[in-house]
């Protein structure tokens, strides 16, 4: 499996009082470093933490494959197809949530997903869709021509250690089979630490793991490379 770092709270954490520090790009840069897959940022229609200008920046940078999440607004397609990220994920967007709190509903608004990808297909844009582990979802990502989709493992995350973990656990494994018997490749993330990523080995198909809170939250004590070379140990292992 592979890691792709979400560097969203290195922009958080600069917002808070304004001005550049600490600096997103050489966040970027130390996760290049360390040889992640991807570098995963999260353009939020409020902008609360990555901003226009970090995007551009990332994605000018060598050798750094850039994932894009974003919501499906008529905006974000526009400013996907002018920077050409590697991948682009598209996930629910309200203002008012503090993280992206479920998967996106493609099958309820099929039609227009069809639409929406097609033009960063046409880019060679590598789309997914980020979703819970839903058969309906799964299928409907089928339909989109949309390679990947990316497991919302939320629900586990916050399960994990009680009783409820197994059976959701058992539900993210059924999507990725499920999923791959569509054809779909399969990303997961969300929630994601160091105690409770292990298990996604037992997930057959995995191929990336997007990680973000809790590598930035290690990285206060450790130091940012460290932080991700002990994520990337455990992803890779
Ligand atoms: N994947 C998606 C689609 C997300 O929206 C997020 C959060 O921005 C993540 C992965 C990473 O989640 P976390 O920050 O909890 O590791």
């Amino acid at each position: 499996m592979l890691l792709g770092v979400n560097i969203d709270h290195v922009a958080t954490l600069r917002n808070a009082r304004g001005g550049v520090e600490p600096d997103v790009l050489t966040a970027a840069r130390i996760c290049k470093e360390c040889a992640v897959a991807s570098i995963t940022t999260h353009l939020r229609e409020d902008r609360r933490h990555i901003k226009d200008e970090d995007v551009e920046a990332i994605r000018m940078l060598p050798r750094v494959r850039l994932n894009l999440e974003m919501a499906m607004t008529k905006e974000m397609q526009e400013i996907a197809l002018r920077l050409r990220p590697h991948a682009v994920c598209l996930v629910p967007e309200k203002r008012q949530e503090v993280t992206t709190e479920g998967g996106l509903d493609v099958a309820g608004q099929l039609d227009y997903a069809i639409e929406f990808v097609k033009p960063l297909l046409a880019k060679n844009i590598e789309v997914s869709f980020f979703i819970d582990a839903d058969v309906r979802q799964i299928s409907a990502v089928s339909k989109t021509g949309a390679p990947f989709i990316e497991l919302h493992t939320g629900r586990y995350a916050e399960a994990f250690g009680t009783a409820d973990e197994e059976k959701i656990f058992e539900e993210l494994k059924g999507a990725s089979v499920f999923a791959r018997n569509f054809g779909l490749k399969v990303n997961a993330g969300h929630g994601l630490n160091y105690q409770n990523v292990s298990r996604m080995h037992e997930i057959p198909n995995l191929t990336e793991l997007n990680i973000g809170h809790s590598i930035i939250s290690r990285s206060i004590f450790v130091g940012l490379e460290q932080a991700v070379k002990e994520m990337k140990a455990l992803v890779e292992e």
